[in-house]
């Protein structure tokens, strides 16, 4: 069994926080093992608890949509929540439940590695870049430990407000060469080369 199989069987059993009384199926998240985008949302929805998947349900099938923009399908990527069980009536999650569930988060990147994080909406955003508002960062990135950092609106936002659709498409468009970077940089040696690359 992989590392993250065995992981995801763990998470299933989770009681960590309330939220384990009310779910019908843990999502853990989904997609290859060795994935070097890793997408992060915030909780799973009706029809995430329903099947035990990650964006299943209409947000998802926006996130399908933007990925095959890029030339991605689901399964060559990794996509997760910051919380892997359903809040009831799909409310925000509690600030305690994020602790609780965090450690499953970072267990999963330490198994994946992945070359690239992209946060999707703001619970997931404010993990790893604290302090920042979503309509400023949304676009930009960072990188630290060998990991950029991309945050993006939640795709649910553009069926909610139709306005973010279009921003929401052009900031999916810059994942492939931020990741080419990202790539490239492995070979680089100085932090100041790498600055420069990201700036060019
Ligand atoms: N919204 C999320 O943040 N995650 C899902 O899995 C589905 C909808």
């Amino acid at each position: 069994m992989s590392a993250l199989t065995q992981l995801h069987e763990e998470i299933a059993r989770c009681t960590r926080c309330e939220l384990a009384k009310h779910r019908t199926n843990v999502v853990p998240g989904e997609g290859a093992e060795n994935a070097e985008i890793m997408f992060i949302g915030e909780a799973p929805g009706w029809h995430e608890d329903q099947q035990g998947r990650p964006f299943v349900g209409p947000a998802g099938q926006f996130l399908d949509q933007l990925l095959a923009s890029i030339g991605l399908r689901r399964e060559q990527v990794f996509i997760a929540n910051v919380i892997k069980g359903r809040p009831p009536g799909n409310r925000d999650p509690l600030p305690q439940e994020i602790l609780a569930c965090r450690p499953w988060l970072d267990r999963q990147i330490e198994i994946i590695r992945p070359k690239m994080i992209v946060t999707l909406g703001r619970y997931s955003m404010a993990m790893f870049f604290p302090g920042k508002s979503i309509s400023k960062a949304h676009g930009t990135f960072h990188k630290q430990d060998g990991i950029i950092y991309y945050a993006m609106y939640h795709p649910a936002a553009a069926l909610h407000q139709q306005s973010l659709r279009k921003t929401i498409e052009e900031d999916m468009l810059k994942i492939p060469s931020l990741l080419a970077k990202a790539k490239s940089m492995t070979e680089v040696e100085s932090p100041a080369q790498q600055l420069r690359m990201f700036e060019s």
